[in-house]
């Protein structure tokens, strides 16, 4: 069994920070989404993994995942010209893939449980494919499945405007070789792309055995920023414990499950949990409240900040509160002095500031 991990495509929903950022590599809990990932392929024992990438963001996941010997896999890196859809990038894996059952793992999904389990039914199974589906409020930003009475999948529809269902397609599927002919059976979707959605009904239409099962686990999206500080907040809750690697002077206090990476400095400061603090950041002066992550070498001083993401080297002074907010990386929020009440600033393209 081998893995594909999409790692490729633009990540508009998470603009501005992905004009300069992969999507797959917005951390969550100041892990990149694309950790996440690959744990969960290394503990269901994968030892090869093809990485769909595109020209534009190539270089930054080559950095992080490099040749993947932090999880003891071994990545193949694919490039996909453009984003012409997921059932493309099966496409464009085909030579790498070759006869063999695969995972297709979508960069930026983020599951709460892991996947050994799945592969072993699958493997004992004589299935073609093997899809995960989960309740959501609103099912038509997703792939849908429509099932019988007796939990059977009947048809699966992308993005549809009148869901047949609430049971949105999860990012992770598990295939035969036979989809590769499924692939080719189909023609591009309305919005130019080749759905993996379309090529699994084309493999149920050719009377393959699909099976499908109702994810147990949280499954986030984290395509939009309240998706984002959401997810970032399940895992937080989920995953951080107690852990202090940095320094932490006599006149703060850290309540709870807070993480202080190695090289950062607490001062004078509270930190409540469920938090984490990377590698050379600083706090000093300032409270950081529940489900808040701050990012490697950023400084907050003089400030009250709760449930926010903050990416690497950010500066963030003087600011009376800061809450539910994500900022990137070396951005600046500060107090303005000088003239009385007017801000200043200077916000990139696709940002928003709420006042
Ligand atoms: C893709 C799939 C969709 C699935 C979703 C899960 O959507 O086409 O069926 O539900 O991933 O994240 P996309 O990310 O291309 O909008």
């Amino acid at each position: 069994m081998k893995a594909l991990v999409l790692s490729g495509g633009k990540g508009t929903r998470l603009r501005p920070l992905t004009h300069t950022l992969a999507k797959q590599l917005v951390p969550v809990a100041n892990q990149p989404i694309l950790g996440y990932v690959m744990n969960h392929l290394m503990e269901a024992g994968i030892r090869e993994t093809g990485v769909i990438v595109a020209p534009e963001t190539q270089e930054e996941v080559r950095g992080y995942l490099g040749d993947g010997r932090n999880w003891g896999i071994e990545i193949s890196y694919i490039i996909q010209d453009r984003p012409l859809g997921l059932a493309h990038a099966v496409k464009t894996a085909r030579d790498y893939l070759a006869g063999d059952d695969f995972v297709m793992y979508l960069g930026d999904n983020l599951l709460g449980s892991g996947i050994s389990e799945a592969v072993e039914r699958f493997e004992d199974s004589r299935a073609e494919c093997m899809i995960f589906l989960k309740e959501v409020e609103d099912p038509r930003a997703f792939g849908v499945a429509e099932l019988d009475g007796d939990g059977n999948i009947v048809r699966l529809v992308e993005k549809p405007k009148v869901p047949p269902s609430n049971l949105a397609l999860v990012g992770v599927y598990i295939f035969s070789p036979v989809i590769h002919g499924a692939i080719d059976s189909i023609r591009p979707s309305w919005r130019g792309e080749l759905e993996i959605t379309d090529a699994i009904q084309a493999l149920m239409d050719s009377g393959h055995q699909v099976t499908g099962e109702i994810l147990d686990s949280w499954w986030l999206d984290t395509g939009k920023k309240d998706d984002f500080l959401a997810a970032n907040t399940t895992v937080l809750d989920e995953y951080t414990c107690r852990r202090i690697d940095g320094q932490v002077d006599q006149d703060s206090t850290v309540e709870g499950r807070v993480e202080v990476a190695s090289g950062a400095t607490v001062v004078r400061s509270t930190i409540r949990g469920p938090v984490v603090i990377g590698e050379g950041a600083r706090v000093e002066n300032s409270f950081v409240g529940p489900f808040s992550s701050i990012g490697r070498r950023t400084c907050i001083k003089d400030s009250v900040v709760e449930h926010v993401v903050i990416l690497e080297e950010s500066e963030i002074e003087g600011v009376v509160r800061l809450e539910d907010s994500l900022i990137g990386r070396n951005a600046t929020v500060r107090k303005p002095g000088g003239l009385k009440g007017s801000l200043r600033l200077m916000i990139g393209d696709h940002s928003t500031v709420e006042i």
